[in-house]
């Protein structure tokens, strides 16, 4: 056990090179933050949390994880039987396993209700459009690497998922069929195409952990934007993030670990189709599930694809759907951030909020002619939220804001 003593002579040597003492201070025990954050504002922590329990409990899964479509024994695969092993023999295998397959669901949740915040106080704007560039970017290779994920365990949905999404990419001119064998690994998904979304679904997370460093470090850059969506000026606005800060995000950590146990523990398949029924039957590539449909985390996504009948402009409208989101910033001409003062822009981001679990749930369904009426509504309005952007803040009457916090 190093004492106290030597730490503090340790650390001094470490400091002394690195200049650690004063990076900490800045950044994290003394860095000021505005004094009326929500709640809202735990989102952001609990996201690095979750990113690293993720991180954590892939690279212990990847040690008994075997990344091959061969037939082992009888008619099983070699990446399915893994999956088995690591749930039945691997010594709290199933822990992990259900703490990464709930990881994944939670780490939507948080980051969906982190860019829910940044939208509804206008976060994304400026000076803050970088950092929610950044944070675009991180949506995007979250969604790749659940993607990639959600092949490994070589199950029904798994092999009949990516075959479909990845037919998405043939739909494209020129470049489409190149790049679908180029992800497939050969024509049909199958033993190249599990080793390439392993291989990538293990880079993604570490991408990820990088380009978080990028974002935390554009937030410091810049601060932390407010409730009021006011620009601070006095010094008496501020507090130091610790104690007052590191205290409230552990308590959001206490209740975030509350709803995780309960998940992982009490009820893993809660959260959908990761490791749920057909995920248990083995890929096989002569019998198609009557539904497919991804998880429930990309389905808003998948409602819109299925809300054209041409499948070339489904795939743009579903990529063009993602890509607005950069354009975000410079969309929304207001002067004012926050949806508290903003009485037109707050119903149509409340509407907005409401139509993403719509196309969700659309997603989710099998496809009846209601169903898909529906979710073309809702995709008309996703679209026509980023466009009424640019109209409503020419008429919009705000409402006055504080002078301070
Ligand atoms: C792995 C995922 C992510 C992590 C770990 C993360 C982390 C953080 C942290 C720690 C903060 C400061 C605390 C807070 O404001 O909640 C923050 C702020 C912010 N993040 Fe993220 N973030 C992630 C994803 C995203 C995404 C996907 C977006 C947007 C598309 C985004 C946009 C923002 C914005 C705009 C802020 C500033 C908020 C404000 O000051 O009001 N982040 N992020």
């Amino acid at each position: 056990m190093l004492n106290s003593m030597m730490k503090t002579k340790i650390f001094a040597w470490v400091d002394r090179r690195t200049d650690a003492g004063a990076i900490i201070k800045s950044q994290l025990t003394e860095y000021p933050a505005p004094k009326n954050l929500n709640y809202m504002w735990n989102f952001g922590s609990l996201a690095l949390l979750v990113l690293v329990l993720q991180i954590l409990t892939g690279v212990f899964l990847a040690m008994y994880y075997k990344p091959s479509a061969a037939v082992s024994y009888g008619q099983y695969t070699v990446a399915f039987d893994s999956v088995e092993r690591i749930m039945r023999d691997v010594n709290f295998g199933w822990l992990i396993r259900y703490m990464h397959a709930v990881g994944a669901s939670a780490f939507f949740v948080v980051v969906y209700m982190h860019i829910g915040r940044g939208l509804y106080y206008g976060s994304y704007k400026e000076p803050r459009e970088l950092l929610w560039i950044i944070g675009v970017v991180i949506l995007l290779i979250m969604q790749g690497a659940a993607f990639f994920g959600y092949l490994l365990p070589w199950g029904q949905m798994s092999f009949w998922g990516a075959t479909v999404i990845t037919n998405l990419f043939g739909a494209l001119p020129v470049i489409g069929e190149y790049l679908q064998q180029l992800l497939r690994g050969g024509f049909a998904v199958g033993d190249p195409t599990l080793n390439r979304f392993f291989s990538l679904h293990y880079l993604f997370p570490l991408l990820l952990a990088a380009i978080v460093g990028g974002h935390i470090h554009a937030l410091h850059v810049v601060h932390s934007n407010n409730p009021e969506g006011i620009d601070l000026t006095k010094e008496e606005e501020k507090i130091m993030f610790h104690p007052y800060y590191t205290v409230k995000d552990a308590f959001g950590v206490g209740v975030f670990l509350l709803f995780y146990c309960y998940f992982v523990f009490f009820n893993p398949h809660a959260w959908g189709y990761f490791i749920e029924v057909d995920n248990y039957v083995p890929a096989n590539a002569l019998s198609t599930p009557p539904h497919i449909a991804p998880v429930w985390y990309l389905t808003p996504w998948y409602t819109i694809l299925r809300s054209f009948p041409d499948k070339l402009v489904g795939v743009l409208a579903m990529g063009g759907s993602l890509a607005i989101l950069f354009a975000l910033p410079f969309l929304d001409r207001s002067k004012v951030r926050s949806a508290r003062y903003r009485p037109v822009f707050k119903q149509m981001v409340i509407l907005f909020f409401i139509d993403v679990i719509v196309l969700g749930y659309c997603g989710h369904e099998p496809p009846t002619p209601v169903l898909k009426l529906v979710g073309q509504v809702a995709t008309a309005y996703y679209f026509a939220f980023f466009f009424l952007l640019l109209i409503v803040p020419k008429f919009e009457k705000t409402k006055p804001e504080p002078e301070g916090i």
